[in-house]
């Protein structure tokens, strides 16, 4: 594994992906957004707050084929009702995404409760395309059929944290992606 630029957090058990492999990840997920939406005008929604650092690395790896222009939404699941799956709009988007293609990022999908309903929310405001982009996919956790066209990486069911991924609000700014010690 590569050096980081910072040394690992005391709280952090393994570094799963470092700077280096998630700028190259990165980068190939670009070049895909770039082949695929090539020539088109494409709409990226961030959802707030943990795909932050990685929508601002990947709209950076989209060429210039894409006439990108970005948006954000936030969500929060209603308590209580977590496992239906409700989410709650806390921040809306100010696009109006009707007859345009739409890319949702998000930093992890795990049960895929948060981003079967957002994207249903958002389907019915008419977009003429919708896929979604995460960094981490947890497969093997869901508790509803959800699968994002384009994934940085699979991982374990395994506690992150760091790059845009928190824990009680913590640990976001660390430039890698790695397993929280547990307490
Ligand atoms: P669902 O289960 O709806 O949830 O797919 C996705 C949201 O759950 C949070 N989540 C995590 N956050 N480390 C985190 O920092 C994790 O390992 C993790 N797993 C799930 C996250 O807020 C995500 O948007
Ligand atoms: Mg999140």
């Amino acid at each position: 594994m590569a050096a980081t630029s910072v040394s690992v957090h005391p709280d952090v058990r393994k570094v799963l992906f470092d700077e280096d492999a998630l700028r190259l990840r990165i980068r190939e997920l670009g070049a895909q957004l770039t082949r695929d939406y090539a020539g088109r005008r494409l709409l990226v929604v961030g959802v707030l707050k943990g795909s932050l650092i990685f929508m601002s690395d990947l709209l950076r790896a989209i060429g210039n084929e894409v006439d990108v222009h970005m948006d954000f939404v936030a969500v929060s699941s209603y308590a209580g009702t977590a496992s239906t799956g409700t989410i709650r709009v806390l921040l809306d988007l100010r696009e109006n995404p009707e007859g345009r293609d739409m890319l949702v990022v998000e930093d992890i999908v795990d049960t895929g409760l948060t981003l079967s309903s957002l994207t249903e929310t958002l389907r019915a405001r008419r977009p003429a395309s919708l896929e979604v982009c995460t960094l981490l996919d947890k497969v093997e956790c869901r508790k509803t059929p959800f699968t994002p066209k384009y994934v940085g990486f699979k991982i374990p069911n395994e506690f992150v944290v760091g790059f845009g991924l928190d824990y009680d609000e913590r640990y976001r700014q660390l430039p890698y992606v790695g397993i929280l010690r547990t307490p």
